[in-house]
């Protein structure tokens, strides 16, 4: 596997992830990404149409040793040689959290190593190093995934990190797989509305735009909200199905993730060109977007704005960006996590370690 081409020496790092539905170990040297195993739950839940948290938590401990295993291989070393070990601590379901840490508590217990008990949306910031190099900062960061949508001012990856805006309904991932409900595809939605929009006209249906009219701007100007446009998809769906009117499920799944993109572009270019900040990051699931990725950087290149967004497979939950952040808190100089350190479902993002 490459590396992000910037430090290749320092600590091993062996980050684990079990905030959603994915079991994830990664393992970094500097920003060299040497293993990225994940191991997902996701057709568990696909019955239910969403995660239920109890089916999670009862993969991750299925799942946790054999993902050890298998990143210790690919990597090419054994746990003996880890230097340093990071986990998720919050935010996150509590019981899909508490096997990550219990894991990462046995290791660095066993192995005598340091821990850190990291955010998990810091952690989706950190990941970019590991494909192109050294994070800019300060840098406007647009978190959009299946349980958050916000942005964050980042001046610091390992200590300061500051919402400037959040969604105050539905995250940008719900909202796409409640739509792809909707629309008969499968969970989680948001890859099969992608894929389905590629053939379809994205100005077919002119679906709302939440929180973007001048009174909404006045108070929510960082802010989202998807559950409108949610809302109106069904009611389009619901009346045509009424009329009897056979329904382009391309036309709806692109005109949908049009409305979605364009508010977040629209609100992370504002946010970095307010404070005249020249970079903007894009993680979390969501980032994996064919059209998120295309419209961001158009649009970002015509106000002389970089955009760096990560490949899809390092977008969805990993472990590998859980150990890039505890590789930049070790790079910086920063203070372990204790051992009780508590797995925080709520965990601010102003906590990047607990
Ligand atoms: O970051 P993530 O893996 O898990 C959470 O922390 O939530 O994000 C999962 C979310 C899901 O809602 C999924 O539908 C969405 O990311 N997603 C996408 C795409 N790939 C994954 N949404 C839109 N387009 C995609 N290509
Ligand atoms: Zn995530």
């Amino acid at each position: 596997m490459t590396g992000g081409g910037g430090r290749v020496d320092g600590p091993l790092v062996l980050g684990i992830e079990t905030s959603c539905d994915e079991t994830g170990v990664g393992i970094v040297r500097g920003d060299q990404l040497l293993a990225d195993a994940v191991a997902s739950s996701v057709d568990e839940h696909e019955r239910f149409g969403g995660v239920v948290p109890e089916v999670a938590s009862r993969a991750h401990l299925e799942a946790i040793v054999p993902t050890l295993e298998r990143a210790c291989s690919d990597a090419g070393v054994r746990l003996a040689d880890v230097d340093v070990l990071a986990v998720t601590a919050g935010p996150g379901l509590a019981g899909a959290l508490l096997v990550g840490d219990a894991a990462a508590k046995a290791l660095a217990v066993a192995l005598g190593k340091p821990l850190y008990g990291v955010n998990h949306l810091a952690a989706h910031v950190a990941v970019d190093q590991l494909e192109h190099g050294p994070l800019p900062e300060p840098a406007v960061a647009l978190l959009v995934s299946g349980g958050h949508t916000s942005l964050l001012l980042v001046e610091d990856v390992t200590a300061d990190l500051r919402p400037l805006g959040q969604t105050l309904d539905d995250a940008a991932g719900e909202a796409f797989d409640k739509v792809a409900r909707v629309l008969g595809l499968p969970f989680p939605g948001g890859p099969h509305i992608d894929k389905q929009a590629r053939s379809g006209n994205s100005v077919a249906i002119d679906f709302p735009r939440g929180l973007t009219n001048r009174r909404d701007l006045e108070r929510h100007r960082f802010d989202f909200s998807f559950s409108g446009l949610k809302t109106a998809v069904a009611r389009w769906v619901e009346t045509q199905q009424r009329e009897g009117v056979a329904i382009d499920v391309a036309d709806v799944a692109a005109s949908f993730q049009e409305a979605v993109c364009d508010v977040l572009t629209r609100k992370a270019i504002d946010a970095a060109t307010s404070r005249g900040i020249e970079d903007i990051l894009i993680g979390g699931g969501v980032a994996a977007n064919s059209r998120l990725r295309a419209m961001a950087e158009e649009r970002a290149a015509a106000q002389g704005i970089r955009v760096r967004v990560p490949r899809p497979g390092l977008c969805t939950d990993n472990g590998a960006m859980v150990a890039a952040l505890g590789a930049e808190l070790v790079a910086r100089g920063r203070t372990p996590s204790r051992l009780d350190l508590p797995a925080d479902s709520s965990q601010p993002i102003t906590t990047v370690v607990a």
